[in-house]
């Protein structure tokens, strides 16, 4: 892929702003990296000991990225010179020629193609909603059938699930979705070599099997206008902003939502059903909330009903947000906190403190959903930016919504009707952080125990 030609960027040396103050404390080689995604609360700590909007943060030998420091600074995301062509040079068989690696109108035009099925009255309307309850109330029915599910894996199945169904894979092929998906991963191993049986061999392997099943299902799309659904919506919108001759691109965008929607909402559920399991006073409000009500919602319009389980959703993504940071390359200089950052500088934006900042969220480390229940107004940016701000917005953001309050729901439903409610089997897990924020695989055992 075609990147702009940009200056080298700016370091502590070649920006002297006065108001930027420089994280002390990096390590020969690898700067702050290694405490950045090992120790994220301690270099949270580190941060917040520092004065000012804006800071230099050494990213390894002489490369450095411009911390945003200040909540408030999310409405530079919005500037038509921030790029995201970065992110393809991280993982380029994943992300392609994705929305995730597009800016300015190539991004603009794939957008306006995929936006509609993805709305709440699109969900609604494409049925996808209702694929999406069906898979969370058969897939909860397992975990009960279970003495001990790792919620993690239970979750991780879910999502999957949800996805590929959604994209119109019948339930007796998703075996095979999920295997071919496991090892198209594989491209984010550090053996970068190419031979028969590689890792990277593997994943381009399991990738053109995915592409070929893709790329029948589109075609079959666009000979019978009789099928419907998000991918067939998504095709249609693909060929109405005149992309047809790009698949290529579809397909990546298929592949994505893959990605993006499957990891995320699975920690995000998975941090739900663990503070339900610790917590009975919690379960208990949140058994009443949905046996008020008594179905699962199908539809996105009746999350409404649900306002704790909602709260319990808003509170685990502003604590473990799974996308911890996000960063932009400059294409032009921009004027951030009065200082003129040049083209060519990273600048990071760092959810996971912003998330936990006091001067937006009263005693911030404290779990609390009721934070988010009995209000009158929508979420503002600052309080959904765990799914970004901008053009990049996450597409999938009603979808994780809706998703995380039908699996509240239905766990609240199904394992109070057998007289039972989720417990922790050993401990509460710790974050990991390394990738996305997760929670411990093995610290999410559950076990049922009678309510
Ligand atoms: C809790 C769940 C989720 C979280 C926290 C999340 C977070 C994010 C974030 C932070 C971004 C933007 C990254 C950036 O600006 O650099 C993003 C983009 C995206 N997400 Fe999500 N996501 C979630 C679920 C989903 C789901 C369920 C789907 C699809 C079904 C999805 C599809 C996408 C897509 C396609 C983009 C790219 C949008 C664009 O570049 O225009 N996400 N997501």
């Amino acid at each position: 892929m075609e990147s702009p030609t940009l200056p080298a960027p700016p370091t502590p040396e070649t920006l002297t702003a006065p108001s930027m103050p420089k994280l002390g404390g990096g390590w020969p080689l690898v700067g702050h990296n290694f405490r950045r995604l090992f120790w994220p609360m301690e270099f949270l700590t580190d941060l917040s000991g520092l004065q000012g909007d804006l800071a230099w943060v050494s990213m390894g030998r002489n490369n450095w990225s411009i911390y945003a420091l200040n909540p408030s600074l999310y409405d530079v995301l919005k500037d038509k010179s921030c790029s995201v062509r970065h992110y393809f040079e991280v993982a380029p068989t994943l992300l392609g020629k994705s929305l995730l690696t597009q800016d300015g109108e190539p991004h603009r035009s794939g957008r306006n193609a995929m936006n509609k099925p993805f709305t709440p009255s699109g969900l609604s309307a494409q049925g996808t909603s209702e694929i999406m309850k069906e898979v969370i109330e058969r897939q909860v029915g397992v975990m009960l059938q279970k003495p001990d599910p790792l919620a993690l894996i239970e979750m991780r199945t879910l999502a999957l699930d949800i996805i590929f169904r959604i994209l119109g894979i019948p339930h007796d092929e998703l075996d095979g979705w999920r295997e071919h998906y496991e090892e198209v991963m594989l491209t984010l191993s550090p053996v970068k070599l190419r031979f028969p049986g590689s890792p990277e061999w593997r994943a381009e392997r399991a990738r053109a099997w995915i592409t070929e099943r893709i790329q029948t299902r589109i075609a079959a799309i666009r000979q019978d206008p009789a099928i419907t659904g998000l991918l067939a919506e998504m095709v249609r919108g693909w060929d109405a902003q005149e992309l047809r001759g790009d698949d290529g691109g579809l397909i990546d965008n298929v592949l994505l939502l893959a990605l993006a929607g499957h990891e995320t909402t699975a920690s995000t559920m998975t941090w739900m059903a663990c503070h339900l399991a610790q917590d009975p006073a919690l379960w208990d409000r949140v058994v009443a909330e949905a046996q008020a009500v008594g179905a699962v919602p199908q539809h996105p319009k009746d999350l409404a009903q649900f306002p704790l389980i909602e709260g319990l959703f808003r509170e685990c993504l502003r604590l473990y947000p799974p996308v911890t940071s996000i960063s932009r390359r400059l294409l032009e200089p921009v004027e951030i906190a009065e200082v003129t950052v040049p083209a060519g500088a990273e600048i990071t934006f760092p959810i996971l403190s912003w998330n936990r900042d006091a001067r937006h969220y009263p005693d911030p480390e404290r779990f609390t959903p009721d934070r988010w229940v009995g209000r009158e107004r929508r979420p503002s940016p600052l309080e959904t930016i765990a799914f970004s701000f901008g053009p990049h917005f996450c597409l999938g953001y009603h979808v994780a919504w809706t998703e995380s309050v039908q699996l509240g729901v239905a766990l609240a439903l199904q394992a109070s009707a057998k007289g039972l409610r989720p417990a922790m089997a050993e401990g509460f897990p710790k974050a990991k952080y390394v990738g996305l924020c997760t929670p411990e695989k093995k610290g999410t055992r559950l076990k049922w125990v009678a309510a």
